[in-house]
């Protein structure tokens, strides 16, 4: 089975059908692509991923386990984690302090055991702030360590949005337009980066509506309009797709 199944899933608010009868799967080691108009239903899906949703029909699986009634605080436990289309840090907090926060919320710790085990309790620490500063190397954000979150530039604040996510171990990792607002220098090094976190074993599923990106990027690509699939394929199969060049007609985005 497929590291994510989404089985004919719908998402209603009130009368409005954000997403009518979607089905695709996603392999363990890919980079999918998840693209459409403003309004498609992208985000939505992440949140009935994530659990913030519940859907109105079908059902999802992640890693042959059923999902599809999950809280949003249990997915993260079960390796399924994401990032949100605006900027979510503690801004007034050192970058370090960010990714702990990452891991404390999403940890198995007891922390009632650790009022009780004191050495227990520091040996915990010092392993999640090993794991923190080895996180913020990988992306590249290691000077910034001691830096309060507000002050670095916005490249830096994106990359380290995903250390948080990345705190919380994933096994397939969700990103909502991680290159919004980036110029061209940090949308280069925000893919090398999510290319790294690819090749380092973690699953990606990135909605996104720099072309580039995606066509750079993923393996594959899913399309969305109206809450309907109306593609998928490689990229090349998809910038050949007609109905998805209609699908974006009128919309500057899709100058690929
Ligand atoms: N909580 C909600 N209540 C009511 N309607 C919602 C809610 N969330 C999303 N919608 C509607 O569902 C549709 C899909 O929205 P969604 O945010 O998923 O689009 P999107 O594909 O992520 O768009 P964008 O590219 O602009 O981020 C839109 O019509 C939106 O207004
Ligand atoms: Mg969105």
């Amino acid at each position: 089975m497929a590291l994510l199944e989404i089985q004919n899933i719908s998402m209603n608010f009130g009368g409005l059908k954000a997403i009518k009868d979607l089905s695709f799967s996603i392999e363990s080691g890919e980079i999918r692509g998840l693209i459409g108009p403003n309004g498609a239903g992208k985000t939505t899906l992440f949140n009935v991923i994530s659990g913030v949703y519940r859907p109105s029909k079908g059902k999802l699986f992640f890693n042959n386990q059923d999902i599809t009634l999950i809280k949003p605080h249990a997915t993260a436990k079960l390796g399924l984690v994401r990032t949100f289309q605006s900027i979510t840090l503690f801004k007034n907090f050192s970058v370090l302090k960010n990714v702990l926060i990452g891991r404390h919320l999403h940890s198995h710790y007891n922390f009632l055991g650790s009022l009780f085990n004191s050495s227990g309790t520091r040996r915990y620490e010092k392993e999640n702030e090993d794991r923190a500063l080895e996180i913020l190397e990988f992306m590249n954000l290691l000077k910034y360590k001691d830096e309060l979150a507000l002050n670095l530039p916005h490249g830096h604040q994106r990359a380290l949005g995903i250390s948080i996510a990345l705190a919380a171990e994933p096994t397939l990792l969700m990103l909502d337009e991680p290159v919004t607002g980036m110029n061209t220098e940090e949308t280069a090094a925000m893919m090398g980066l999510i290319n790294k976190i690819n090749k380092n074993g973690i699953t990606i599923l990135i909605i996104e509506h720099d072309m580039k990106v995606v066509m750079g990027l993923c393996h594959k690509i899913t399309v969305l309009n109206f809450g309907q699939k109306i593609a998928e394929g490689t990229p090349e199969e998809i910038r050949l797709n007609q109905e998805v060049h209609e699908a974006y007609l009128g919309g500057e985005e899709y100058a690929s």
